[in-house]
């Protein structure tokens, strides 16, 4: 296979017909297939393309809805990016639950964002260097200034300057931690700026000290960026109800099915390959919400795990409890979220995203993500504990089998109802297909 050297300026169509004709065996109908997927709006096009280097074309995954939503008194309509097929009828499903039983309940924790300049400092005593860092920290306010003056008239900023000896961990490391209050932006650029300018103002002031002997003047930046690991910019969402307003008809009564549900969640604390699965599940809500509003799912994800782990052993992120005949199921969470600056405004799926939520702030976007990551929880679970995951599962995924065998729109209508009583499974569904058609099974492609 060929390699390139300045692949990047190349035009659109020119990477093409390069990707094409070294790698596709210059197949022409690659080149359509991949321009099929392009906007026909020429500028809407150009906007896509130039979200990130070399895009030949745009990946569809499916935009949904998950509507009823209750969530402190206010009804929302939640927009969903996902592809795996029963998430948003999961998380509708237990929107509609909790809207007849009071809805969820938020909070905002904290709102802080977190970064560090590190860095090695190879100096004797520490005190030395906690002296010096003390006196010039009104410099690291002062001469960021240019920075951060926007976000302060805005109500944010620096909250926080600080020097952490992590010399235990590493000789000679050190860190000047910063916390921020970035206000509705996601604030990445923001805050590695920041710090990188923290550097300069450090090492220019360690060059100038008398607080530091000569000898001990050199540092070495390593480097200077945001932490993902928000901890403290942490959100609540809780739902709860009476234990007799539970019951799963004939199947389970209140009592039962939320002594179960708790199980299930306290399996999920304890235990970690439960753990994970179950997480996932919860980000299947979350990450979907944070995507159709244009945030980082990559930074979401990373908190959120880092966060499980915090006790030192990887665990559920929600929590179930029986309360006073109540059964009160919570979530908390890390959710570093912006709604202005970054795709926000410029992708159009996220502005109509953001538009149908209402222009939330970033802290009400905060709680619509950690609700439907909680309402997601509720559904698997629910499933779980009671008719088993695969039969809602399979039955979201039904369509998907029938596209994959070509089945016409007829078919599809006639075996959907097919399966409207039944357990669906993938040779089920094959059988009831080509029963239908009257073909054999091996005549399937891609079924042996
Ligand atoms: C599937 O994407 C997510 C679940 O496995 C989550 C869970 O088991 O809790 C259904």
């Amino acid at each position: 296979m060929s390699s390139i050297k300045g692949f990047s300026k190349l035009s659109k169509e020119a990477k093409i017909e390069w990707i094409v004709s070294n790698y596709l065996n210059n197949e022409a109908e690659a080149i359509d297939f991949l321009k099929s997927y392009w906007h026909p709006d020429a500028p809407t096009q150009k906007l896509h393309d130039e979200f990130i280097e070399n895009t030949i074309s745009n990946f569809y995954i499916p935009f949904g809805i998950a509507p009823n939503f209750l969530i402190d008194g206010k009804m929302y309509c939640v927009p969903m990016a996902i592809e795996e097929s029963s998430v948003v009828a999961a998380a509708s499903k237990s929107a509609n639950f909790w809207l007849e039983r009071g809805g969820f309940k938020t909070q905002i924790i904290d709102v802080q964002k977190i970064g560090h300049v590190h860095f090695i400092w190879e100096g004797q005593d520490a005190k030395d260097l906690h002296a010096f860092f003390e006196a010039i920290k009104p410099r690291f306010y002062a001469e960021t200034e240019h920075i951060t003056k926007n976000m302060q008239l805005r109500g944010g900023g620096i909250l926080d300057i600080r020097l952490n000896d992590k010399t235990a961990l590493e000789p000679g490391y050190y860190q000047i931690e910063a916390t921020f209050d970035t206000c509705d932006s996601m604030g990445a650029n923001f805050i590695n700026s920041v710090l990188e300018e923290l550097a300069k103002i450090f090492r220019a002031a360690l060059a100038d000290t008398t607080l530091i002997k000569d000898s001990e003047k050199s540092v070495q930046i390593v480097m200077c960026i945001l932490s993902n690991y928000t901890p403290h910019c942490l959100v609540r969402a809780e739902v709860s109800a009476p234990i007799e307003a539970l019951s799963e008809g004939n199947e389970m009564s209140g009592q039962e099915f939320a002594d179960k549900f708790c199980r299930a969640v306290r399996i999920a604390e304890i235990e970690p390959y439960r753990a994970t699965t179950h997480n996932k599940g919860i980000m299947n809500g979350v990450d979907s919400v944070v995507l159709a509003t244009g945030n980082d799912f990559r930074a979401v994800e990373a908190s959120a795990h880092t966060y499980a782990s915090k006790s030192g052993q990887y665990r559920s992120l929600t929590h179930a409890e029986i309360k006073d005949g109540q059964l009160v199921f919570s979530i908390e969470l890390p959710l570093a979220l912006g709604t202005v600056g970054g795709l926000t405004a410029l992708h159009p799926v996220v502005k109509f995203a953001l538009k149908l939520l209402g222009n939330p702030n970033a802290t009400e976007l905060m709680k619509i993500a950690a609700v439907v990551g909680l309402a997601q929880n509720f559904s698997a679970i629910r499933s779980l504990v009671t008719s088993g995951i695969q039969k809602g599962h399979m039955k979201m995924h039904l369509l998907n089998i029938l596209n994959q065998l070509e089945a016409t729109e007829a078919e599809k209508q006639q075996i959907v109802e097919h399966f409207k009583d039944k357990v669906v499974s993938y040779s089920a569904a094959v059988n009831a297909f080509c029963q239908l058609r009257g073909i054999e099974i091996a005549s399937v492609s891609g079924i042996k």
